[in-house]
């Protein structure tokens, strides 16, 4: 199977969490954008009263298959999260926000109590950090978090906007610089002490809030742990 069919088959399987729970709150990727489109063709559909979104694209997308979005401020905590991962451990502890959707990621994830991750093979590690570390910043602290983040043995890189050439901008108008080689061995240590940085909004490692359920797709089958 290609990485893609494997998104698709683990998406699929995500899909009966997402049963019985009148809120739902949905994360970004392209995993989860499989999980939309499965979500479309469901008989349960109808029985979902509002979703909570981590994004725009995210948002957008429940409406366009007729799923109403609310906001956490709405909704209160959530039963159910599912999102996708850059990279995940056997301790449930992610590397999240290729997409660049990670603050609002963390925010639904923190207040949801169960986060279901669902990711393709390659994303499983023993240790965290081979994908660069996204770290969204407040545009006017840029250079001094990339300073500290350089103390902490990281090379950090502002995110470009592929198409524009100009920064790229989150839907929370900051800027994100991914950071490269950075020796995660401890990541909640790493955690704080990113986040401890004045001008940080929050980073892409998601091991103070782990997930509770990890679903792999793995050649013919869905593994979880
Ligand atoms: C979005 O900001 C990310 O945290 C995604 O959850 C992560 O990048 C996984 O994306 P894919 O499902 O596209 O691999």
């Amino acid at each position: 199977m290609t990485q893609d069919e494997l998104k698709k088959q683990v998406a699929h399987a995500a899909l009966q969490y997402l049963k019985n729970v009148p809120v739902i709150g949905m994360g970004t990727g392209s995993t989860v954008t499989h999980l939309i489109n499965l979500l479309a063709d469901c008989n349960f559909k109808n029985d979902i009263e509002a979703a909570v979104s981590s994004s725009k694209k995210t948002t957008d997308h429940l409406q366009s298959i007729g799923i109403k979005v609310i906001e956490l401020n709405q909704s209160g905590d959530l039963d159910i999260y599912i999102d996708g991962a850059d990279e995940v451990t056997p301790h449930k502890k992610m590397l999240k926000g290729g997409g660049g959707a990670l603050t609002r990621e963390k925010i639904i994830a923190g207040a949801s109590k169960t986060f279901v991750c669902i990711v393709d093979e390659s994303k499983c590690v023993d240790v965290l950090g081979k994908f660069p570390l996204p770290v969204e910043v407040l545009p006017l602290s840029r250079s001094f978090v990339a300073r500290q983040l350089v103390k902490l043995g990281g090379q950090p890189e502002l995110r470009v906007d592929q198409a524009s050439g100009a920064p790229y901008i989150t839907d929370n108008s900051c800027e994100i610089l991914d950071v490269r080689n950075l020796t995660i061995l401890d990541p909640i240590a790493m955690e704080k002490a990113i986040n401890d940085i004045p001008g940080v909004i929050t980073n892409g490692l998601f091991a103070l809030r782990a997930a509770d359920v990890v679903l792999v797709g793995q050649g013919s089958e869905v593994i979880s742990y």
